[in-house]
């Protein structure tokens, strides 16, 4: 390959533990090992890039990094039997964009192992919209389905449904025929969680109860929370018998103010999502809900497209939580 350097975002840790986010070029042969080199036409932005732009230990150990959990593109260069040059690829997860670099670039360099083939009727920038967000809320509605949980036994309460795994989970239950209780986030975005399929939406407020009653009124089959925290417990108390919840994040709290009443009283059961360590089987399975099932018609509602250029004002607004739905990062042909 002749292209020696590339635009990146790297985040660089200056004095009194103040990190820098700038667009620089870097070298290509300065990417860690891998089988496999990709070209990114598409990347996104998650709460978890967020972090690592931000200079949190806990998902980016070294600086100067490029972040980038997400990138969607085509095959440079391939070691790998799998893969050949021209092959268009996602790759999320695993450890791209925490201590390995990221989607923010125009170029990653990882193992063969974390490539999945672009599935028929996804473009790059389709599953970007998705990224690990989506993933997650699809691996997240996976599991309800699989679990029993029918569009008939009643609605589903999803929190942080402005945000990214929310948002697209709203969407992906509502076509699947489910009927959607939002919750909204500081900023009134009702009309934007309307108009993306929910059929209520109420406030924080409302879904968090601190009165610490063992057990809520019976409202939702099944629960979809990616806050942690009090919103959690109380969907879990006001989970319907049988009904289940899926947990996948901690914006508000990595607590959970909880007793055993709702397991052993109404059977509910409390479902762990970990996208990053998804097995690749079920990894393909889901990608393939999300190409043909679940491919969403109006995927342009839930999108703001911006250059590498104007990635850090989109950092800042999640920071601020102005941000709604997915950022998908578009990068330099
Ligand atoms: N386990 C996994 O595999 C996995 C995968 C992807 C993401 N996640 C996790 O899932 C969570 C959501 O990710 P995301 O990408 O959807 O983030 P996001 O786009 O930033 O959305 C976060 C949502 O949470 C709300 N929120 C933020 N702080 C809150 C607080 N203190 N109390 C109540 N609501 C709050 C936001 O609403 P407002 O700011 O408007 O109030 C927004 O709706 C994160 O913890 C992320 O790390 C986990």
């Amino acid at each position: 390959m002749n292209q020696k350097t590339f635009k990146a975002m790297v985040v660089t840790e200056k004095e009194n533990n103040q990190f820098v986010r700038e667009i620089q070029d870097r070298n290509i042969d300065d990417l860690p090992q891998g089988d496999v080199l990709v070209k990114v036409k598409y990347s996104s932005l998650n709460y978890k890039d967020v972090l690592s732009a931000i200079g949190n230990r806990g998902v980016t150990k070294k600086y100067p990094h490029t972040p980038g959990i997400d990138a969607a593109g085509i095959v440079a260069e391939s070691q790998s039997k799998d893969f050949k040059a021209g092959d268009e690829v996602i790759v999320t997860s695993y450890d791209l964009g925490m201590n390995t670099s990221g989607g923010f670039g125009q170029y990653i360099r990882v193992p063969s192992q974390w490539v999945v083939k672009m599935p028929e009727h996804l473009s790059p920038r389709e599953s970007m919209i998705f990224g690990t967000a989506g993933f997650t809320a699809a691996l997240s509605v996976y599991r309800l389905v699989d679990y029993g949980i029918t569009p008939n036994m009643g609605r589903i309460l999803v929190s942080g449904a402005t945000g990214g795994v929310g948002s697209i989970a709203v969407s992906i239950l509502t076509k699947a025929g489910y009927e959607v209780v939002a919750v909204n986030g500081i900023v009134d975005e009702k009309d934007f969680l309307l108009e993306i399929g929910a059929k209520e939406v109420i406030s924080i407020e409302e879904a968090t109860d601190s009165g610490g009653k063992p057990l809520l009124k019976e409202l939702w089959a099944g629960g979809i929370d990616t806050i942690g925290g009090e919103i959690l417990a109380t969907m879990i108390k006001s989970i319907q018998s049988d009904g289940g919840v899926t947990c996948c994040g901690n914006v508000g709290s990595h607590d959970l103010p909880l007793n055993v009443y709702p397991f052993i009283l109404r059977g509910v059961t409390l479902m762990g999502i970990d996208s990053q360590k998804c097995p690749m089987p079920m990894r393909l399975k889901v990608w393939n809900k999300i190409a043909n099932d679940w491919k969403l018609e109006r995927l342009e509602l839930l999108t703001t497209e911006v250059s590498l250029d104007g990635l850090n004002e989109r950092i800042d607004l999640i920071l601020q939580r102005k941000h709604k739905g997915r950022t998908i990062v578009r990068l330099p042909e």
